[in-house]
């Protein structure tokens, strides 16, 4: 199985199944001499790990992160690091009874199709537990893109149709959906009891904000900051749609609605989302991403098993209502770690030149 890896000089590579012995990534590339303990992974996994929303599932994992190698003293050494997070909270028994079944939304079929077999145990690789190494990983990207002034805020701006209509980044803590319009928070909430009341799902739009990114980043023409975004985004599972500023609207715009006027202050706008030509302008990068109902739900629902018999499925076991907000710590991981990747071959194409940012 390839395809584990992302990132050309801060370069991670996860492993590790939903109910294995436990998850973790290999980071090659990080710069030595930088502080880096248990401890400060603590705050980045509370928020990913269940629990801290209504929405989430009843899984309790701990999720500690052990530091194996690439540390020592209290910094790092310039070689791979090592995370590892365990396992604590498993259950497997609610999947005996479909392990031979194909859930509806799920990797299943896809996994069956490639592999000849699938772990049916919480969906093994595909699960969203894979995402916790993410996180632990994106600790390490902020420690070499925080020096520098970048800041990476993830928030919801939709959740099952209820919008945000206003944005202040200050209430984002405030609402157990990170939703930085409290109006719409309390909307969200009463409909996420009514959707796990109908044993249902839904999904809803993310917005991350990079505040603060030089201009200079990213590598024409393949590894484009907003080419090498979205694949991070969308290698998050649940993720549908990315949008880079204006995005999908800016189609319906004319050139002169659309372009950001250039002042002497630097631009007007903002509706190229901080990335013209592949490189970031200087000004915040906003992203957007769609994500979808989750797939478990205890409604029932038409499938197959594996000889190809007609299923008609009703699972019973510990779900979420939605990916979000647990999702949001990890699009803002994986954003770290793209602007930590990029900032660190920025450094590499100028080293000659002696150019400082
Ligand atoms: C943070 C996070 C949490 C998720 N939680 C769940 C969940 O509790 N139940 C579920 O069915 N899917 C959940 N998902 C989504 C599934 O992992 C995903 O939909 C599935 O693997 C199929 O992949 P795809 O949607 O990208 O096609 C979650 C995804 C993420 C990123």
């Amino acid at each position: 199985m390839g395809g584990n890896s992302f990132g050309k000089i801060f370069k991670i590579t996860t492993f590790g199944e939903s109910h294995g012995v436990g998850i973790g990534v290999v980071i090659d590339g990080c710069p030595s001499k930088i502080p880096l303990s248990e401890k400060d992974f603590e705050y980045a996994m509370a928020r990913r790990k269940p629990g801290a929303s209504p929405a989430d599932t009843l899984r309790r994992e701990q999720d500690y992160v052990e530091i194996i190698s690439g540390v020592f003293k209290g910094f790092t050494t310039g070689t791979p690091i090592t995370l590892f997070i365990r396992n604590l909270d498993i259950d497997s028994s609610p999947y005996e009874r479909i392990k031979n079944i194909f859930r509806p939304g799920h990797a299943d079929y896809t996994y069956f199709k490639k592999y000849g077999h699938v772990d049916y145990r919480g969906g093994g690789r595909a699960s969203a537990r894979e995402t916790a190494a993410r996180v632990a990983a994106g600790v390490v990207a902020d420690k070499i893109i925080s020096p520098i002034g970048v800041n990476v805020i993830g928030y919801t701006i939709e959740m099952g149709g209820i919008k945000a209509k206003n944005i202040f980044i200050d209430k984002i803590n405030e609402s157990p959906f990170l939703c930085p319009d409290i109006d719409a928070s309390k909307k969200i909430e009463k409909l996420i009891d009514v959707v796990r009341k109908e044993g249902d799902s839904i999904g809803g739009i993310v917005e991350i904000r990079v505040i603060g990114c030089p201009a200079g980043l990213g590598e024409p023409v393949f590894d484009k900051l907003d080419a090498d975004i979205a694949k991070a985004i969308m290698s998050v599972g649940a993720v549908k749609g990315v949008e880079v500023g204006l995005g999908f609207s800016s189609a319906k715009l004319k050139g002169s609605q659309n372009n950001d006027p250039i002042g002497i202050d630097g631009f007007k706008s903002n509706n190229a989302g901080g990335i013209l030509g592949g490189i970031s302008n200087g000004d915040d990068i906003i992203i957007k991403a769609a994500i979808k109902p989750i797939p478990s739900i205890s409604k029932e629902q038409d499938t197959i098993d594996k000889q190809g018999n007609p299923v008609k499925l009703k699972l019973k076991g510990r779900y979420d209502v939605s990916a979000i907000p647990r999702i949001i710590p990890v699009l803002e991981a994986m954003i770290k770690i793209v602007i930590a990747d990029h900032y660190l071959r920025f450094r590499l194409n100028k080293w000659n030149g002696g150019f400082k940012i």
